[in-house]
């Protein structure tokens, strides 16, 4: 039996429940691939996963993070697609392959709901890896199945967004900054908001046409919008939550749009929807996105942009990435190496 180096959460509550372990290599269906994983990257529900409360329920000895890209090393006796040697990214939710979204498939979600990928080796379904194109490396394939995919999501679901338009990312996380990207490929303003008088600039060199501080301006929702000659955006990338939403009410264009994503702020806020009606705007959840997505942001990419990796750490230090994450200080993604 193949053994590999894995890392368990025993349980939520601490980081110190998180421990590298050694076990066997999984055993793969005849439908699935083994994926020799090269790189992973962090998002903010793994640290939920981590200290909690979990969003999938209660779990114990979890696989934990999402989002990996590696090499196929062996596959099951149906598959034909996919051959060892091909460079590949997993999607965050293997089980929504394409068309419309149905809540079932979140049973999928890895890292999460099921086991997964900051091992060695993963088994996964052939239908589900994405081949990764020549000029992106294993580092930057990781950054993209729930950041990317998400912020793909919140940019291309609704409205069309056309050059022009106005775009409000909050914050400077791996969600925001995806989105800045590719909303800038896309032509449009984009207004970019941020706590820290060190990040002003890293967002402007990224292409941000303005950056407004939230932290220290309780009202930057009226700031954003006088900052679009009274008009308003088109869409917000709303990764605060409750807390934020009423100020990116407050910034939207009559019949923009709020991509719901995120909890970051008083998630149980109570908030008046009221604004809204003013504006005829409209509000989408958004839940990531499916692999078909992910197949569409790659082609996006094609070159316009490359990820932005804040930093790299070992796979002896997934702790020590996990707690940087946590201090918020990065600009994009956090990415371990295996
Ligand atoms: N619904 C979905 O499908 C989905 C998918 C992915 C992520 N999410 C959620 O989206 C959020 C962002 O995820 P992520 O992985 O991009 O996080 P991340 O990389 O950890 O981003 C954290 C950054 O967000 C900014 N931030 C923190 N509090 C904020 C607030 N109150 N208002 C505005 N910005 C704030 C900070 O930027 P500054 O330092 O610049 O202030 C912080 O550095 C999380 O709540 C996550 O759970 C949801």
């Amino acid at each position: 039996m193949r053994r590999m180096q894995v890392y368990r959460l025993k349980e939520a509550g601490a980081l110190t429940n998180l421990s590298l372990r050694q076990e066997a290599q999984p055993i793969i269906g005849p439908d699935e691939v083994l994926v020799r994983i090269h790189a992973v990257s962090l998002n903010a529900r793994d640290l939920m996963m981590v200290y909690g409360p979990q969003p999938y329920g209660p779990k114990t000895d979890i696989i934990p993070t999402s989002d990996g890209a590696g090499e196929i090393v062996a596959c099951g006796s149906s598959v034909s697609d996919v051959q060892p040697g091909e460079r590949v990214v997993i999607p965050f939710r293997p089980g929504w392959i394409d068309g419309p979204y149905d809540p079932v498939q979140t049973g999928t979600d890895l890292g999460g709901a099921v086991d997964g990928v900051l091992a060695q080796y993963v088994s996964i379904a052939a239908k589900a890896v994405v081949l990764l194109p020549a000029g992106i490396s294993y580092e930057q394939a990781a950054t993209l199945p729930c950041a990317g995919v998400t912020a793909w999501s919140a940019l291309t679901r609704g409205a069309v967004l056309r050059p022009g338009s106005n775009v409000l990312i909050l914050g400077s996380g791996g969600v925001s900054v995806f989105a800045l990207q590719i909303a800038k490929a896309m032509g449009c303003t984009v207004i970019a908001t941020t706590s820290s008088d060190a990040k002003v600039q890293t967002l402007r060199s990224l292409g941000a046409d303005h950056v407004v501080h939230y932290a220290t301006d309780s009202s930057w929702g009226e700031q954003i919008r006088a900052l679009t000659g009274g008009r308003g955006v088109n869409r917000v990338v709303e990764v605060g939550g409750a807390g934020s939403l009423p100020k990116s009410m407050a910034a939207l264009a009559p019949e923009g749009e709020i991509s719901l994503i995120g909890l970051l702020e008083n998630p149980m806020n109570t908030i008046s929807p009221i604004p809204l009606m003013s504006t005829m705007g409209v509000i989408r959840g958004i839940s990531v996105g499916s692999r078909a997505d992910l197949v569409a942001l790659l082609a996006f990419m094609n070159g316009r942009f490359d990820p932005i990796i804040d930093r790299v750490f070992g796979f002896n230090e997934a702790a020590k990435a996990f707690a940087y994450l946590a201090t918020r200080k990065h600009v994009g993604k956090i990415v371990i190496r295996l």
